[in-house]
């Protein structure tokens, strides 16, 4: 149960990943996160934007402390779009949804760490054959596009398959350190967190957007292809996305072909009308209560999972001792990069300690 090869891949403090979020996770929320000890991961998309990639890289701070993370099949056909990100020098390319190959070596030719996100384990051998250094596996609960296994049995067969290899990281479902806690006892090195991000006040997205995904329960999602139709964007299979239900939903699930003829949802979301445009987001909404700055987050995050080991495994993950010269000493196990120390009422986040 340890982070380090993850956090000496990375260089980052904390194993907390920010997904890299189609028009979401843009240069702020990615610099937010990763200032807080994280590892931010900006969303590239689909690639198809090289102004809007250009304006959120200059925000995201210094490329070694992030990632950028792309929608493969997507950004393949926008082979510049690769070269900007690689002009910059971030630290990781996330590759997810499609052949990672060719990119892979690119980014390795340039020094950049290679990330793949995978949804099953026959994905995640290929992947780590292919070039990835690090593989997040990614559960059905999860916000956005995926597959079908669920994050639990995801990530232990995942482990088991290539962890001797490269980290596993896991994504889908985890909103809290009890999440991140539960994910590195399935033996993930760290968590990557969608939902609990887009609920942040750094995210881009519209107010009414994060709302939801604030009142939102868990069983208040949809998991299918209504919304890519809708958006004339059909992903190849077997990818499918999951969605907070609204009045689209309940209206056209089971009537996909008529829907064919439906457009005109980027307005919608322009317009702030979520009961006809998507809020992507996972089942873990039925676990966000608050729209937080970022790095409020990682730190919450970073105390509840110690926490979670002091109160169900006995595992004690404090105190650590900050010497002032950013060394951390303490009697920390091998969870490394959770260790923190109290201030008045609340906990600090202090460094990594090894
Ligand atoms: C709003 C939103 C947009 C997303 N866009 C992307 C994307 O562009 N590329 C990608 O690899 N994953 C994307 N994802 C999936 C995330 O990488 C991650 O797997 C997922 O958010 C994890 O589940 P969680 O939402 O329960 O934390 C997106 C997720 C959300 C919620």
């Amino acid at each position: 149960m340890s982070s380090s090869r993850l956090l000496g891949r990375l260089g980052c403090t904390h194993p907390i990943l920010l997904a890299p979020m189609d028009l979401v996770a843009g240069g702020r929320l990615t610099a937010a996160v990763s200032g807080a000890g994280g590892f931010g991961i900006l969303g590239g998309g689909y690639g198809r934007d090289e102004a809007w990639l250009l304006r959120e890289l200059d925000l995201a701070g210094d490329p070694a402390t992030y990632g950028v993370g792309f929608i493969t099949w997507s950004m393949a056909r926008k082979p510049r779009i690769l070269d900007i990100m690689l002009e910059r020098r971030p630290a990781a390319l996330m590759l997810s949804f499609g052949d990672p190959a060719p990119h892979a070596a690119r980014a390795h030719r340039a020094g950049i760490t290679v990330i793949c996100q995978v949804q099953t384990v026959a994905m995640a051998r290929e992947a780590v054959a292919k070039g990835a250094d690090i593989i997040v596996a990614q559960g059905a609960e999860g916000g956005g596009h995926g597959v079908s296994c669920a994050t639990l049995p995801l990530v232990p067969a995942v482990v088991d398959a290539i962890g001797h290899k490269v980290p596993v990281v896991a994504a889908g479902g985890i909103a809290d350190g009890r999440g991140v806690a539960a994910v590195m006892m399935l033996g993930a090195e760290g968590a990557v967190l969608g939902t609990r991000f887009y609920a942040s006040e750094e995210a881009i997205g519209h107010p009414e957007a994060k709302r939801r995904i604030v009142t939102a329960g868990g069983d208040g999602t949809v998991r299918g292809i209504l919304f890519d139709i809708a958006r004339n964007n059909v992903w190849p299979a077997p990818f499918t996305g999951r969605v907070l239900q609204n009045a689209f939903s309940q209206k056209w699930l089971g009537r996909e072909r008529e829907l064919l003829q439906h457009i005109g949802e980027d307005a919608a979301r322009d317009a702030g009308d979520f009961d006809t445009a998507p809020v992507i987001a996972g089942e873990c909404a039925g676990l966000i209560d608050d729209i937080q700055p970022a790095a409020k987050i990682v730190q919450r995050i970073v105390r509840e999972v110690a926490e979670a080991f002091a109160r169900h495994t006995g595992v004690h993950i404090a105190p650590a001792v900050h010497r002032g010269d950013g060394i951390v000493e303490g009697r920390v196990p091998s969870f490394a990069g959770l260790s923190h120390q109290a201030e008045d009422d609340e906990l600090e986040v202090v460094g990594c300690a090894k």
